[in-house]
Protein backbone atom coordinates (compact mmCIF):
# COMPACT_ATOMS: atom_id res chain seq x y z
CA UNK A 1 0.00 0.00 0.00
CA UNK A 2 1.32 3.77 -0.86
CA UNK A 3 1.82 5.88 1.98
CA UNK A 4 2.59 9.33 2.80
CA UNK A 5 4.47 11.14 5.33
CA UNK A 6 2.01 13.70 7.21
CA UNK A 7 3.48 15.69 9.16
CA UNK A 8 1.88 18.70 12.07
CA UNK A 9 2.11 22.47 12.23
CA UNK A 10 4.89 22.06 14.62
CA UNK A 11 7.45 20.39 12.05
CA UNK A 12 8.25 23.58 10.28
CA UNK A 13 11.94 22.77 10.21
CA UNK A 14 11.40 18.64 8.98
CA UNK A 15 8.81 20.31 5.70
CA UNK A 16 11.36 22.75 5.37
CA UNK A 17 13.77 19.90 4.95
CA UNK A 18 11.52 18.14 2.19
CA UNK A 19 11.87 21.21 0.61
CA UNK A 20 15.46 21.88 0.50
CA UNK A 21 16.28 18.41 -0.36
CA UNK A 22 13.96 18.73 -3.43
CA UNK A 23 11.24 17.01 -2.02
CA UNK A 24 7.47 17.50 -2.55
CA UNK A 25 5.31 19.56 0.56
CA UNK A 26 1.63 19.54 0.85
CA UNK A 27 1.56 23.13 1.99
CA UNK A 28 -1.77 24.40 3.59
CA UNK A 29 -2.65 27.99 2.59
CA UNK A 30 -5.51 29.70 3.71
CA UNK A 31 -7.10 29.28 0.24
CA UNK A 32 -6.78 25.54 -0.50
CA UNK A 33 -3.63 23.15 -0.06
CA UNK A 34 -0.74 23.30 -2.05
CA UNK A 35 1.12 20.75 -3.96
CA UNK A 36 5.23 23.01 -3.06
CA UNK A 37 8.56 22.62 -4.55
CA UNK A 38 11.13 25.54 -4.13
CA UNK A 39 10.54 27.56 -7.20
CA UNK A 40 14.24 27.36 -8.79
CA UNK A 41 14.59 23.67 -8.48
CA UNK A 42 13.21 22.96 -12.12
CA UNK A 43 13.07 18.84 -11.42
CA UNK A 44 11.25 19.50 -8.82
CA UNK A 45 8.61 21.52 -10.58
CA UNK A 46 8.68 19.33 -13.02
CA UNK A 47 7.45 16.36 -10.55
CA UNK A 48 4.34 18.65 -9.70
CA UNK A 49 3.67 18.32 -12.74
CA UNK A 50 4.26 14.81 -12.79
CA UNK A 51 2.10 13.96 -9.59
CA UNK A 52 -0.45 16.12 -10.70
CA UNK A 53 -1.07 15.08 -14.42
CA UNK A 54 -1.08 18.54 -15.01
CA UNK A 55 -0.03 19.47 -18.72
CA UNK A 56 3.06 21.69 -18.64
CA UNK A 57 2.32 24.69 -20.52
CA UNK A 58 -0.24 25.67 -17.51
CA UNK A 59 2.03 28.19 -15.33
CA UNK A 60 2.04 27.81 -11.58
CA UNK A 61 2.04 30.26 -8.80
CA UNK A 62 5.64 31.50 -6.88
CA UNK A 63 4.30 31.70 -3.23
CA UNK A 64 6.86 34.54 -1.26
CA UNK A 65 7.41 35.16 2.09
CA UNK A 66 7.46 39.21 1.80
CA UNK A 67 6.68 41.84 -0.03
CA UNK A 68 10.21 42.85 -1.28
CA UNK A 69 10.65 39.21 -2.99
CA UNK A 70 8.39 40.76 -5.75
CA UNK A 71 11.41 42.59 -7.18
CA UNK A 72 13.19 39.08 -7.19
CA UNK A 73 11.16 37.39 -9.12
CA UNK A 74 8.92 40.20 -11.40
CA UNK A 75 10.08 43.29 -13.56
CA UNK A 76 8.50 46.38 -14.53
CA UNK A 77 5.98 46.49 -11.66
CA UNK A 78 3.73 48.96 -11.82
CA UNK A 79 2.87 50.76 -8.48
CA UNK A 80 -0.61 49.58 -9.03
CA UNK A 81 0.53 46.18 -8.28
CA UNK A 82 2.79 47.29 -5.20
CA UNK A 83 -0.38 49.40 -4.03
CA UNK A 84 -2.29 45.93 -3.68
CA UNK A 85 0.91 43.45 -2.38
CA UNK A 86 0.71 46.00 0.39
CA UNK A 87 -2.63 46.14 0.78
CA UNK A 88 -3.71 42.69 0.30
CA UNK A 89 -0.77 40.88 1.13
CA UNK A 90 -0.03 38.58 3.13
CA UNK A 91 -3.85 36.63 1.80
CA UNK A 92 -5.84 35.54 -1.08
CA UNK A 93 -4.27 37.86 -3.61
CA UNK A 94 -2.09 36.28 -6.52
CA UNK A 95 -0.39 39.10 -8.78
CA UNK A 96 0.23 38.58 -12.43
CA UNK A 97 3.43 40.85 -12.91
CA UNK A 98 6.26 41.17 -16.22
CA UNK A 99 8.98 37.83 -15.22
CA UNK A 100 12.30 38.42 -13.99
CA UNK A 101 14.71 35.96 -16.01
CA UNK A 102 15.37 33.77 -12.53
CA UNK A 103 11.37 32.74 -13.40
CA UNK A 104 11.78 29.67 -15.25
CA UNK A 105 9.93 28.31 -18.48
CA UNK A 106 9.44 25.89 -15.92
CA UNK A 107 7.28 28.12 -13.33
CA UNK A 108 5.39 30.38 -16.67
CA UNK A 109 4.68 27.91 -19.08
CA UNK A 110 6.89 29.88 -21.49
CA UNK A 111 5.06 33.14 -21.11
CA UNK A 112 6.84 36.48 -20.30
CA UNK A 113 4.75 36.81 -17.04
CA UNK A 114 4.92 35.47 -13.62
CA UNK A 115 2.42 34.79 -10.79
CA UNK A 116 2.99 35.88 -7.27
CA UNK A 117 1.63 35.17 -3.86
CA UNK A 118 2.28 35.83 -0.18
CA UNK A 119 -0.26 33.49 1.44
CA UNK A 120 -1.71 33.99 5.24
CA UNK A 121 -1.57 31.06 6.72
CA UNK A 122 1.34 30.76 9.72
CA UNK A 123 2.52 27.84 8.90
CA UNK A 124 3.18 28.96 4.95
CA UNK A 125 4.29 31.96 5.79
CA UNK A 126 6.39 30.50 8.16
CA UNK A 127 8.21 28.01 5.84
CA UNK A 128 8.39 30.32 3.51
CA UNK A 129 10.59 33.22 5.73
CA UNK A 130 12.90 30.03 6.87
CA UNK A 131 13.44 29.33 3.02
CA UNK A 132 13.55 33.05 2.28
CA UNK A 133 13.38 31.90 -1.36
CA UNK A 134 10.13 30.94 -3.60
CA UNK A 135 7.48 28.29 -3.73
CA UNK A 136 5.50 27.17 -6.79
CA UNK A 137 2.44 25.58 -5.68
CA UNK A 138 -0.38 24.53 -7.73
CA UNK A 139 -3.27 23.48 -6.00
CA UNK A 140 -2.95 19.65 -4.15
CA UNK A 141 -5.23 17.82 -6.82
CA UNK A 142 -5.44 16.30 -9.83
CA UNK A 143 -5.93 18.20 -12.42
CA UNK A 144 -9.13 18.99 -13.35
CA UNK A 145 -10.48 17.75 -10.56
CA UNK A 146 -11.58 19.18 -7.21
CA UNK A 147 -8.82 21.60 -4.93
CA UNK A 148 -8.39 20.03 -1.67
CA UNK A 149 -9.21 21.89 1.50
CA UNK A 150 -7.99 19.56 3.78
CA UNK A 151 -4.72 17.48 4.28
CA UNK A 152 -6.80 14.27 4.14
CA UNK A 153 -8.23 15.85 0.99
CA UNK A 154 -4.60 15.79 -0.53
CA UNK A 155 -3.37 12.39 0.89
CA UNK A 156 -6.38 10.66 -0.37
CA UNK A 157 -5.85 12.64 -4.33
CA UNK A 158 -1.97 12.19 -4.26
CA UNK A 159 -0.92 9.37 -2.14
CA UNK A 160 -0.86 7.37 -5.24
CA UNK A 161 1.91 9.67 -6.79
CA UNK A 162 3.88 10.73 -4.29
CA UNK A 163 7.24 9.36 -3.01
CA UNK A 164 7.08 8.42 0.58
CA UNK A 165 10.57 8.30 0.59
CA UNK A 166 10.95 12.24 -0.31
CA UNK A 167 7.29 13.74 -0.67
CA UNK A 168 5.47 14.75 2.79
CA UNK A 169 1.99 16.50 3.61
CA UNK A 170 1.91 18.95 6.56
CA UNK A 171 -1.33 19.39 8.20
CA UNK A 172 -2.46 22.97 9.00
CA UNK A 173 -6.63 22.28 9.18
CA UNK A 174 -8.84 22.95 7.02
CA UNK A 175 -8.52 25.74 4.86
CA UNK A 176 -10.45 29.21 6.03
CA UNK A 177 -10.98 30.36 2.59
CA UNK A 178 -11.63 27.26 0.99
CA UNK A 179 -11.10 28.70 -3.13
CA UNK A 180 -8.47 29.54 -4.72
CA UNK A 181 -7.10 32.77 -4.49
CA UNK A 182 -7.89 35.72 -6.83
CA UNK A 183 -5.52 36.19 -9.62
CA UNK A 184 -4.91 39.66 -10.98
CA UNK A 185 -3.37 41.00 -14.39
CA UNK A 186 -1.22 43.68 -13.37
CA UNK A 187 0.67 44.07 -17.25
CA UNK A 188 -2.24 46.33 -17.58
CA UNK A 189 -3.15 49.88 -17.53
CA UNK A 190 -5.53 49.15 -14.64
CA UNK A 191 -5.49 45.95 -13.33
CA UNK A 192 -8.11 43.50 -13.95
CA UNK A 193 -9.45 40.21 -12.23
CA UNK A 194 -8.39 36.82 -14.25
CA UNK A 195 -9.96 34.50 -11.81
CA UNK A 196 -12.13 35.48 -8.84
CA UNK A 197 -11.54 34.83 -5.50
CA UNK A 198 -12.46 36.24 -2.26
CA UNK A 199 -10.69 39.96 -3.03
CA UNK A 200 -13.44 41.22 -5.72
CA UNK A 201 -12.50 43.69 -8.45
CA UNK A 202 -14.54 46.23 -6.50
CA UNK A 203 -11.97 45.65 -3.93
CA UNK A 204 -9.67 46.34 -6.05
CA UNK A 205 -10.72 49.23 -7.79
CA UNK A 206 -11.19 50.72 -4.14
CA UNK A 207 -7.52 49.63 -3.47
CA UNK A 208 -6.71 51.75 -6.23
CA UNK A 209 -9.31 54.48 -6.16
CA UNK A 210 -9.67 53.90 -9.97
CA UNK A 211 -11.87 51.53 -11.98
CA UNK A 212 -11.15 50.04 -15.46
CA UNK A 213 -12.13 51.53 -18.45
CA UNK A 214 -13.11 49.21 -21.93
CA UNK A 215 -9.23 48.93 -22.75
CA UNK A 216 -8.59 46.08 -24.77
CA UNK A 217 -7.65 42.75 -23.00
CA UNK A 218 -4.72 41.68 -23.25
CA UNK A 219 -4.02 37.79 -24.59
CA UNK A 220 -3.42 36.01 -21.53
CA UNK A 221 -3.79 32.43 -20.58
CA UNK A 222 -4.78 31.10 -17.62
CA UNK A 223 -5.66 28.09 -17.99
CA UNK A 224 -7.46 28.31 -14.70
CA UNK A 225 -10.02 29.45 -16.47
CA UNK A 226 -10.80 26.88 -18.85
CA UNK A 227 -14.54 25.84 -19.16
CA UNK A 228 -13.76 23.13 -17.62
CA UNK A 229 -12.52 22.65 -14.23
CA UNK A 230 -12.70 22.12 -10.17
CA UNK A 231 -14.66 18.89 -11.07
CA UNK A 232 -16.04 15.99 -9.07
CA UNK A 233 -17.20 12.97 -11.00
CA UNK A 234 -21.09 13.61 -9.72
CA UNK A 235 -22.67 15.72 -12.94
CA UNK A 236 -23.33 19.28 -10.89
CA UNK A 237 -26.66 21.00 -12.43
CA UNK A 238 -26.70 24.80 -11.38
CA UNK A 239 -30.29 26.45 -10.05
CA UNK A 240 -30.51 30.20 -9.11
CA UNK A 241 -33.70 29.79 -7.17
CA UNK A 242 -35.57 27.26 -5.63
CA UNK A 243 -37.81 27.14 -8.44
CA UNK A 244 -34.85 26.02 -10.38
CA UNK A 245 -34.53 23.14 -8.36
CA UNK A 246 -38.14 22.03 -8.93
CA UNK A 247 -36.90 21.70 -12.56
CA UNK A 248 -34.26 20.38 -12.10
CA UNK A 249 -35.45 17.82 -10.11
CA UNK A 250 -38.08 16.59 -12.74
CA UNK A 251 -35.53 15.91 -15.16
CA UNK A 252 -33.20 13.38 -13.31
CA UNK A 253 -34.14 9.68 -13.03
CA UNK A 254 -32.94 8.85 -9.83
CA UNK A 255 -34.41 10.99 -7.45
CA UNK A 256 -33.25 9.15 -4.22
CA UNK A 257 -29.32 10.06 -4.94
CA UNK A 258 -29.17 13.89 -5.54
CA UNK A 259 -27.22 15.67 -3.58
CA UNK A 260 -28.01 18.79 -2.29
CA UNK A 261 -26.21 22.09 -1.74
CA UNK A 262 -27.79 25.24 -0.90
CA UNK A 263 -27.91 28.37 1.36
CA UNK A 264 -28.92 27.54 4.79
CA UNK A 265 -32.80 29.08 4.06
CA UNK A 266 -33.68 26.90 1.78
CA UNK A 267 -35.41 23.37 2.69
CA UNK A 268 -33.72 20.13 1.45
CA UNK A 269 -36.30 18.69 -1.06
CA UNK A 270 -37.63 15.13 -0.51
CA UNK A 271 -35.20 12.39 -1.28
CA UNK A 272 -32.30 14.48 -1.50
CA UNK A 273 -29.09 14.64 0.22
CA UNK A 274 -28.23 17.55 1.75
CA UNK A 275 -24.53 18.53 1.43
CA UNK A 276 -23.86 21.74 2.62
CA UNK A 277 -26.04 24.39 4.29
CA UNK A 278 -24.03 27.73 4.48
CA UNK A 279 -25.32 30.49 6.30
CA UNK A 280 -23.11 33.10 4.19
CA UNK A 281 -21.28 33.51 1.02
CA UNK A 282 -18.08 33.07 2.81
CA UNK A 283 -19.36 30.13 5.09
CA UNK A 284 -20.43 28.73 1.04
CA UNK A 285 -16.97 29.27 -0.27
CA UNK A 286 -15.07 27.58 2.83
CA UNK A 287 -17.76 24.16 2.29
CA UNK A 288 -18.09 23.83 -1.45
CA UNK A 289 -15.37 21.91 -2.14
CA UNK A 290 -15.69 19.49 0.71
CA UNK A 291 -19.28 19.32 -0.06
CA UNK A 292 -18.24 18.18 -4.11
CA UNK A 293 -15.99 15.60 -2.48
CA UNK A 294 -18.68 14.17 -0.27
CA UNK A 295 -21.03 13.61 -3.02
CA UNK A 296 -18.36 11.22 -5.12
CA UNK A 297 -17.57 9.51 -1.36
CA UNK A 298 -21.15 8.77 -1.28
CA UNK A 299 -21.45 7.58 -4.64
CA UNK A 300 -23.65 9.82 -5.74
CA UNK A 301 -24.47 10.89 -9.49
CA UNK A 302 -25.94 13.89 -9.40
CA UNK A 303 -25.73 17.23 -7.26
CA UNK A 304 -27.57 20.11 -7.53
CA UNK A 305 -26.07 23.69 -6.23
CA UNK A 306 -28.01 26.52 -5.46
CA UNK A 307 -25.70 29.42 -6.65
CA UNK A 308 -25.25 32.14 -4.34
CA UNK A 309 -25.78 35.89 -5.03
CA UNK A 310 -23.70 39.10 -4.22
CA UNK A 311 -20.83 40.59 -5.73
CA UNK A 312 -18.54 39.32 -3.13
CA UNK A 313 -16.90 35.78 -2.67
CA UNK A 314 -19.98 35.03 -4.32
CA UNK A 315 -18.89 35.59 -7.82
CA UNK A 316 -16.00 33.28 -7.30
CA UNK A 317 -18.05 30.35 -5.63
CA UNK A 318 -20.65 30.75 -9.28
CA UNK A 319 -17.36 30.70 -11.11
CA UNK A 320 -16.15 27.07 -9.62
CA UNK A 321 -19.55 25.56 -9.67
CA UNK A 322 -20.22 27.07 -13.51
CA UNK A 323 -17.00 25.02 -14.35
CA UNK A 324 -17.27 22.23 -12.09
CA UNK A 325 -21.12 21.76 -14.54
CA UNK A 326 -19.49 21.85 -17.29
O1 LIG B 1 -5.08 29.97 -3.91
C1 LIG B 1 -4.31 29.63 -4.80
O2 LIG B 1 -4.01 30.39 -5.73
C2 LIG B 1 -3.72 28.22 -4.71
C3 LIG B 1 -2.84 28.15 -3.47
C4 LIG B 1 -2.13 26.83 -3.34
O3 LIG B 1 -1.96 29.22 -3.46
N1 LIG B 1 -3.00 27.90 -5.90
C5 LIG B 1 -3.61 27.64 -7.08
O4 LIG B 1 -2.73 27.26 -8.08
O5 LIG B 1 -4.81 27.71 -7.25
P1 LIG B 1 -3.21 26.61 -9.46
O6 LIG B 1 -1.95 26.28 -10.16
O7 LIG B 1 -4.14 25.51 -9.18
O8 LIG B 1 -3.89 27.77 -10.19
C6 LIG B 1 -3.09 28.84 -10.62
C7 LIG B 1 -3.69 29.50 -11.80
C8 LIG B 1 -3.71 28.61 -13.03
O9 LIG B 1 -4.98 28.72 -13.61
C9 LIG B 1 -2.66 29.23 -13.90
O10 LIG B 1 -2.95 29.09 -15.24
C10 LIG B 1 -2.69 30.69 -13.49
O11 LIG B 1 -2.87 30.62 -12.11
N2 LIG B 1 -1.41 31.32 -13.77
C11 LIG B 1 -0.22 31.04 -13.22
N3 LIG B 1 0.76 31.79 -13.76
C12 LIG B 1 0.16 32.57 -14.67
C13 LIG B 1 0.63 33.57 -15.58
N4 LIG B 1 1.91 33.91 -15.66
N5 LIG B 1 -0.27 34.16 -16.37
C14 LIG B 1 -1.56 33.83 -16.29
N6 LIG B 1 -2.07 32.89 -15.46
C15 LIG B 1 -1.22 32.28 -14.67
MG1 LIG C 1 -5.74 24.25 -9.40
Amino acid sequence: MSSVRVLNSGQIAEAVDVLRSGGLLGLPTETVYGLAAIATNENAVRRIYEVKGRPLDHPVIVHIGSVSELDEWGIDISDQARTLAEKFWPGPLTLIVKRKQIAGDWLTGGQDTIALRMPSHPVALGILRELKTGVAAPSANRFGSVSPTSALHVVSDLMDYLDSSRDAVLDGGNCEVGVESTIVNCTLSHPKVLRPGAISQSDIDEALKSTSTNEEIAEIKAPGLLASHYAPNARVLLAESEADVNELLERVSEKNFVGFIAPEKLRTPDGCIRLAMPQNNSDYAQILYEALREADNQGLQNVIAVLPQGDDIAVAIRDRLTKAAN
